[in-house]
């Protein structure tokens, strides 16, 4: 896909939005070359909507109890969206299976965030299910959304050190703040044409980011005796 001086995103959120409010902030830092043209939640009370209203964003809420089907709920939701020819559909804390409606609507043009390392803790619990499992690095993913749970292929990961004594809570925070950074950067990477899907593989087109990208993280980190 070629570049796009600014890509007209749809935001789906459920809840608090601070993904939401990390893409705003990226725009209005110059960061992202993306015009938010709608942000739908379907839920009523969910904090981020405010968000979106505070910056003069049309807001929508599309409740999800209204509609029979998940089928119908989608075609509310893809009305809404090509009513305002959004180009890409940001899934940001959103808490809905799509149906095909959706998907086959948006093919390749639909991104979740998730806060685990994929393809380990799908599902509503990434942290913790990460702490229970008693991992050392977890992290969170930006992905394209296909039929599934968290399964699609993965655009960036970033990865975070489990700390002694981290709790659900504190993991989950840890996380968060890497999500903040890779969900505009994954969408800044869509507008500016350089995500190819082949199958399962995103190929990013004039990476030039490997040798900042190449430093490993251990935890517990290794001492070397001699330094
Ligand atoms: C994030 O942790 C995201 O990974 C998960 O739900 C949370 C949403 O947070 N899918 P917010 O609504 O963006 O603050």
């Amino acid at each position: 896909m070629a570049e796009n001086p600014t890509v007209k995103l749809g935001v789906l959120i459920s809840g608090t939005g601070s993904n939401l409010q990390a893409i705003i902030d990226a725009i209005l830092r110059g960061d992202l070359k993306a015009e938010i043209r709608l942000v739908i939640s379907n839920r009523a009370d969910a904090p981020g909507l405010e968000r979106a209203r505070r910056h003069g964003i049309e807001t929508g809420v599309i409740e999800h109890r209204q509609f029979p089907s998940r089928e119908d709920f989608d075609h509310a939701v893809l009305a809404a969206l090509r009513a305002r020819s959004v180009e890409l559909v940001a899934l940001a804390g959103f808490m809905r299976l799509l149906s095909p409606v959706m998907l086959d609507a948006f093919p390749g043009s639909i991104m979740n965030i998730h806060n685990s390392l994929l393809p380990s803790f799908p599902g509503i619990h990434g942290p913790k299910d990460a702490i229970d499992y008693g991992v050392k690095i977890a992290g969170c993913t930006v992905f394209f959304v296909t039929p599934g749970v968290d399964v699609g292929p993965v655009i960036v990961q970033a990865a975070v050190p489990v700390m002694p004594g981290d709790d659900e809570q504190s993991l989950a925070a840890r996380i968060l703040q890497q999500e903040h950074r890779i969900f505009p950067h994954a969408i800044s990477l869509f507008q500016q044409g350089r995500l190819e899907i082949h199958g399962r593989q995103v190929i990013i087109k004039g990476d030039s980011s490997t040798t900042q990208s190449s430093s490993p993280l251990v935890n517990p980190a290794v001492i070397d005796p001699k330094s």
